[in-house]
Formats: C-alpha cells, structure tokens, sequence
C-alpha cells in the first residue's frame, strides 16, 4: 500500500494521529479530521449531514472505524484506496481545505514527519496521506462481540438468537450486508425517499445566493448506467448501533427507523426490496442482533444505553 518497510508502522500510526487532530492543516486553521471524525462519537459526528465551515455539506459524515472493511471509500466509492480518499477531504475546499505550503509547515514543524519523508522520498502530500491512512488503519475495530460469540467465547440470548435468525433468514439483510465486515462492498438503490437538495452553492459575489438544487445520485455521478442512479455503498453494520443517524443523507434518526424502513420494503418501489411484516418482537430482536456487531471496546455502553 505504500513505500514504508513495516517496520515504520508505528511511527507512521503517531505520526497519522497528530495530522488526523492538527487544525493547522486547515486553510482557517479551525477544522481537522477529528472535527467531524469525533474520537468520543465513535469517529463520526452525529450530525445527519456533516457540519463545515462555511456551510452544511449534503452527506452523513462515516465512522471511520469501518476502514478496514471496504475495499472503495465514500458513500459513492469515488476513492479505491484509502491514501487516495484521504486527499479528499485534505484539499476539498467543503473540508480542511489545505495547500502545499500549510502542509509542508505541518511537516516542517514535526521532526518525525521530517525523518519520514527521507525514508519515503515521497512528496508531502502522500506523506500525510500515508500516515493519516494508517492511523485510521490501527484504530479501526479489530474485533465485535459478534466475532467473539463466532469464536465461541460468548453465549447469544434467546432474543439475540431470534434476531440473528431474523437477520440471515427471513430478513433477507445479509443479501447485501454479509459477515464478517457486514457489507458486500456493492452499491444498492435500497429505496430511501428522494429528496431534492442544495448539491451545489455557486460562489458569484454579484448573486450571492446562488445555489443549484438536485437528487444526490450516489454511485451514478461517478458511473453511468441507470442502475448506478441513487445507488450508494452498503454500509458496514459494524458499530452502527452506536453511530446514528443513518443512511447517506442521515434520514433516520434511529435504528428503529431504519427497522421500519426496511419493515415497508423501503419508500420507492424501484428498490425490489419487499415488506417483511415483522412483529414488534421481530424488530425488537433484530435491533438487539445489531448491538451485538460493536467492537468489544464499546459493548459496555450499548448496554448501559439500553
Ligand atoms: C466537515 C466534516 C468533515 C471533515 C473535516 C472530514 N471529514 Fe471525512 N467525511 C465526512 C463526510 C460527510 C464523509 C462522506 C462523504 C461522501 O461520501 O461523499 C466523509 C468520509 C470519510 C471517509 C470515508 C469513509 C467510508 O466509509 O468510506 C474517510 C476515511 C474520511 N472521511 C476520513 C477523513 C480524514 C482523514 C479527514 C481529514 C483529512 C476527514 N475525513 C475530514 C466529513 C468530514
Ligand atoms: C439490497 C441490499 C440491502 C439489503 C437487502 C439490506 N441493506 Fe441495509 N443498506 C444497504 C445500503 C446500500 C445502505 C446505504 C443506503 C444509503 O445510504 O443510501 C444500507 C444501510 C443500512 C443501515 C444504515 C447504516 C449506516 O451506517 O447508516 C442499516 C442499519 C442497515 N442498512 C441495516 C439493514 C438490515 C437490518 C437489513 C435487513 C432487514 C438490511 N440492511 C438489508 C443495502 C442493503
């Protein structure tokens, strides 16, 4: 993945982390990567659409802790590797909004950056692209209570039993998100309602407000093919209990949205997802199997916000 022997792993790691918080990074000096990547909300923010400087983005900021599941990065899968993706919201001008010379300070003013680009002899920006991947790389979730009832180190309750039965059987759910990473790393048109948003501001100092409004076609805007339209990457479940709201466009404030979502058989009958008819202790069961896919880290606050 990059030009580092593996023995650098861990320089690089520390390295990543001081980038992924460093504002300094940032044209305004205010934003990091932990602004919206929010160490203590599971690396996401809890905001339906992520918060900028200047504006409202129109997408559902990730948890980061999934990285190592996906095999193409963003809602759309615009970015194949993860070095690539982190250029992204480096440069974006909706994100931090860097430029060459505030990342060469970054690196002028951190001796281990310094040792590193003469290891690599690399350019700047795939330094820090390298060592923020590898940051997110290692504080990714290693291991859920899910994988540790797989290992046989843990006993389901008869309601998590009903709702893993529930999940790989009349649910139909690992269709699209199979274990172990919970995600087939395909695009899917699930049937959320389309809804018309800002996708773009214009920035014109005769007409300030100019904006200009359309659907979020998700894989569509980067593929051609009408059955890319509306389709977005299926999410890992790993840690969703924990990360509302959900869904690209952060529709659903709650897994029992979601539920009932699904429940319907979606809200655009384009999707060919069919009704299940769950009964309430269907979907209850069905959230309780969801809890159990949070990294071990965090399994204590699941249920203590039970
Ligand atoms: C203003 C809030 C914001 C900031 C700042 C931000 N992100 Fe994000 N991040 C998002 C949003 C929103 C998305 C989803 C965008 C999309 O899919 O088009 C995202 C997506 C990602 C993803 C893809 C995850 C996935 O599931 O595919 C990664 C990785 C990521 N960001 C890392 C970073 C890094 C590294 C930085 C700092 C260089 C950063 N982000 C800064 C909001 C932010
Ligand atoms: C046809 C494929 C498909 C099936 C079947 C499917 N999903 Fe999904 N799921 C997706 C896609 C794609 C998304 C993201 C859609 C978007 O944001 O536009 C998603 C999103 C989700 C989310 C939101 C995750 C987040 O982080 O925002 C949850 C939770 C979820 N699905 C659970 C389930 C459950 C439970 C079932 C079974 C009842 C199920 N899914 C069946 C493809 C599928």
């Amino acid at each position: 993945m990059n030009s580092f022997p593996a023995s650098y792993k861990s320089e690089l790691v520390k390295a990543g982390s001081r980038l992924f918080f460093n504002p300094a990074l940032s044209e305004s000096g205010e934003l990091s990567c932990a602004s919206c990547h929010v160490p203590s909300k599971y690396y996401q923010d809890g905001y339906e659409q992520a918060l900028s400087i200047k504006r409202v983005l129109h997408r559902n900021t990730p948890s980061i802790l999934n990285v190592n599941y996906y095999r193409s990065y963003f809602w759309d899968g615009r970015s194949d590797t993860l070095e690539e993706q982190v250029e992204g919201p480096l440069l974006s001008i909706n994100e931090l909004h860097s430029n060459e010379q505030l990342i060469r300070n970054v690196i002028e003013s951190d001796e281990a950056l310094k040792f590193l680009l003469t290891v690599c002899k690399c350019k700047d920006l795939s330094l820090v692209s390298i060592a923020i991947a590898e940051y997110m790389r290692d504080i990714a979730t290693k291991e859920s209570v899910y994988d540790v009832y797989v290992r046989g180190d843990y006993e389901l309750s008869e309601e998590e039993r009903k709702g893993k039965d529930l999940f790989f059987g009349k649910g139909g759910c690992t269709e699209c998100h199979p274990p172990p990473s919970f995600t087939d790393n395909n695009f899917h048109r699930i049937g959320l309602y389309k809804r018309k948003i800002i996708i773009e501001t214009i920035a014109d100092p005769e007409t300030p407000n100019r904006y200009v409004l359309g659907y979020d076609y998700g894989r569509g805007n980067i593929v051609g093919g009408a059955n890319n339209l509306l389709a977005f990457r299926t999410p890992s479940l790993i840690n969703s209990a924990l990360t509302p709201p959900y869904m690209h466009d952060g529709s659903f404030t709650t897994m029992n949205q979601v539920i009932d979502f699904y429940d319907r058989g979606g809200d655009d009958s384009a999707s060919g997802l069919e009704a299940k008819n769950f009964t309430r202790d269907e979907k209850m069961s069905l959230k309780k199997f969801l809890d159990l896919l949070v990294d071990v880290r965090y399994s204590k606050e699941v249920q203590n916000g039970n």
